[in-house]
């Protein structure tokens, strides 16, 4: 089935106001956004949308603190939407709202699917100069333009707590997910059909009462986007919980916040694509296993003088 990845997710928050400054300050564009939430878009339509806990136009909630409320799956067309409705209607009930079909998974997690929003992007990647390999910038073409802007491009990925990973992987085969590489024990990361990104989706185990969002995460256009943008949040004063650094598994760069959308939200760049001749690897998850090198955020300087004291935060 031809699943391309998630288009939207949906929160249910507390502080409309404060999720609405976080997501714009993420780089997001704020769409048709009012007193009673909205959405707030990649460059390329992908987006997260933020509506109060008690609207009563959401999915129940998970019944834990997790404030996701539905994931919202772009797929290619028409057929694939039939595919999916004929697939599932099999053991749930699948509701048809218009061009969008409503159902749960095999864990309570609230899906819809829809003919993809994305628009189509044209931007260029990050380019690189090296010895040895062809000029990828030609002569005068800056490396740091000084108009780099560094907004999120698409919705990247999801990640779910789960209490059972296995169940949750089953289900989402059905749907053509595979299972590109795998924590033991942890739990699989999943590609649809749709898209060679190395994940959409990555589940890890937990107990029951913490099922939910672990965190979401855009594509920046490259490591030195991610950087930017992450320097620029921090600045903005939102709290580093994780990098930046590059992960193993997909090769993505990353970098975690935390927020008020009950979850941590990520800048990612660069991750590797696979296509079905590929084997996925399975490693017990660490701390080796999950990054390549990870490094703490530092106020600038420049070296005129002593270097700032370390600070410790
Ligand atoms: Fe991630």
């Amino acid at each position: 089935m031809n699943i391309i990845g998630p288009d939207a997710l949906v929160f249910g928050v507390d502080d409309i106001a404060a999720c609405a400054q976080y997501l714009t300050d993420y780089g997001l564009t704020p769409v048709g956004v009012t007193a009673q939430g909205g959405r707030f878009e990649a460059l390329d339509g992908t987006a997260v949308e933020i509506r109060a806990q008690d609207d009563p136009a959401l999915p129940p909630s998970l019944g834990t603190a997790s404030l996701l409320r539905e994931t919202i799956y772009g797929v290619a067309d028409a057929a694939t939407l039939d595919a999916i409705e004929a697939e599932l209607t099999r053991d749930r009930v699948v509701v048809r709202q218009g061009d969008v079909l409503r159902t749960t998974d095999d864990l309570g997690f609230a899906l819809a699917f829809q003919v993809t929003v994305r628009k189509p992007l044209s931007l260029p990647a990050e380019s690189v100069n090296a010895p040895g390999a062809a000029p990828q910038r030609a002569p005068n073409a800056l490396g740091l333009p000084p108009d780099l802007v560094a907004r999120p491009r698409s919705l990247s990925h999801v990640v779910y707590f789960v209490p059972d990973a296995a169940k949750a992987e089953a289900f989402y085969a059905r749907l053509g997910f595979v299972c590109t590489d795998r924590f033991t024990g942890v739990g699989p990361f999943l590609r649809p059909a749709g898209t060679q990104d190395h994940h959409t989706l990555f589940m890890i185990q937990t107990p029951p009462f913490m099922k939910g969002c672990e965190h979401f995460t855009f594509h920046m256009g490259g490591p030195t986007e991610l950087l930017l943008a992450g320097t620029r949040f921090v600045e903005k004063g939102y709290q580093s919980f994780w990098g930046p650094g590059r992960h193993r598994f997909g090769s993505n760069w990353f970098w975690y916040f935390n927020s008020p959308l009950g979850c941590h939200v990520e800048y990612d760049a660069d991750m590797d694509q696979h296509d079905n001749t590929w084997a996925p690897r399975e490693v017990p998850m660490g701390a080796d296993a999950s990054q390549l090198f990870l490094f703490q955020h530092r106020e600038k300087w420049a070296p005129s003088g002593p270097p700032p004291a370390q600070a410790h935060h």
